[in-house]
């Protein structure tokens, strides 16, 4: 057993050999933020003060040379590899609202649909108690047995009693969990999930107009976290979910959104088609048709989410149109061909 010390707290964690700094530290209670739990995205990124550590196979582009050199390590793939490791931790960033995740968690398919040509919608039941977690969090999902490793899939629905959870499942070519899900999972079956984790979760105090960017199933943590922001009664400030599919027949649940629309009449569901011209959709990527449709952003909050080539996209096309870096709020669904 080895211990990671907080700085400047002094708080210690106990950490099991083998463990990852990060499943050690949501262990006991603390959180950092993550995306991708693979070396991926740098999230996870911390200053390890003393001791020795594994970093583990990890993207040049999520720790650079300048980072390493300066002492920065990602704690999704970190194994501590001394007696102590001190970090550098802010404690009063600590966000222990959030639910410690849980691994092995069995739940069971009750359906399993076709929503678009490659998107399936997932609902899965947990067999023991409901999953806490907060909208905009995601799970891990696969089949060790099978060989099938385990990869992050968004909530796209909201806490609830019955322990529901829905995911947008997207194909992806040669793709071995999204396949083994399209092809070889089926209602009845019995998945081993684990999480929650993220922390792309909605601002409870937030006071801003709110714009959510997404394409394909980067739609699912935006229903989610739409979803809980409308239903909670308190806000009243504009909200608008844009939408980007290739065609009309790609648009994940419009009946769901404009279902919403009318239900509450702060909200507003754009969709853009970047394939086909259609009435009574715009046209175009969300990047390029972002000012024509919102302006000026300089006082509202920013959800986005899909690939991280969409993320990143966005994200400068709203810069450019005055959002504040500290209301854009993204998750990337990076590639986690590296676990
Ligand atoms: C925080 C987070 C949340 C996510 N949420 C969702 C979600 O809600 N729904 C969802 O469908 N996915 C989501 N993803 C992506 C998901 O975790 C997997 O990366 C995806 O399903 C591909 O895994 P795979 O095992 O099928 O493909 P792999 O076997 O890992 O890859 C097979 C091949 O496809 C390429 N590839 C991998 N991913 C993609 C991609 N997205 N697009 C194009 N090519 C790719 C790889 O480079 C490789 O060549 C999320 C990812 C993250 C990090
Ligand atoms: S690099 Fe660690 S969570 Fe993405």
């Amino acid at each position: 057993m080895k211990k990671i010390r907080l700085s400047p707290s002094g708080k210690t964690v106990t950490c099991d050999d083998g463990q990852t700094v990060l499943s050690a530290l949501e262990k006991g209670g603390l959180f950092i933020p993550n995306n991708c739990r693979a070396g991926a995205c740098g999230e996870c990124k911390i200053k390890v003060l003393k001791g020795q550590y594994d970093q583990g196979f990890i993207l040049d582009m999520a720790l650079s040379q300048q980072d390493r050199e300066q002492g920065y390590g990602l704690m999704c793939m970190a194994k501590v590899t001394s007696d102590e490791l001190e970090i550098e931790y802010a404690t009063e960033d600590a966000k222990p609202k959030l639910f410690p995740p849980e691994e092995n968690r069995t739940f069971m398919v009750t359906e399993k649909v076709m929503v678009t040509p490659k998107i399936a919608r997932l609902k899965m039941r947990s067999l023991g108690k409901p999953m806490r977690f907060w909208p905009g969090q995601y799970i891990t999902l696969g089949n060790t047995s099978e060989g099938v490793p385990h990869k992050s899939y968004s909530i796209a629905n909201i806490p609830n009693q019955d322990g529901e959870l829905v995911l947008y499942v997207t194909k992806v070519e040669n793709g071995k969990t999204s396949q083994w899900v399209h092809d070889s999972l089926k209602s009845g079956d019995m998945v081993r999930i684990n999480g929650p984790y993220g922390t792309f979760i909605g601002d409870p105090q937030a006071d801003t107009p709110v714009l959510c960017l997404a394409s394909g199933s980067g739609l699912a943590p935006i229903m989610s976290l739409a979803s809980a922001a409308l239903m909670r009664g308190g806000y009243r400030k504009p909200a608008t979910v844009l939408f980007s599919a290739s065609h009309e027949s790609d648009l994940i649940e419009p009946g769901y959104f404009k279902y919403m629309e009318a239900k509450y009449r702060n909200f507003t569901y754009q969709a853009t088609l970047t394939k086909e011209k259609k009435d009574g959709y715009e046209s175009g990527r969300i990047p390029t048709i972002l000012g024509k449709l919102h302006p000026d952003l300089s006082k509202t909050s920013l959800y986005i989410a899909g690939s991280p080539e969409f993320v990143k996209d966005c994200k400068e096309a709203a810069v450019k149109l005055g959002a504040k870096e500290e209301l854009i709020h993204e998750e990337g669904f990076f590639n986690q061909t590296t676990v």
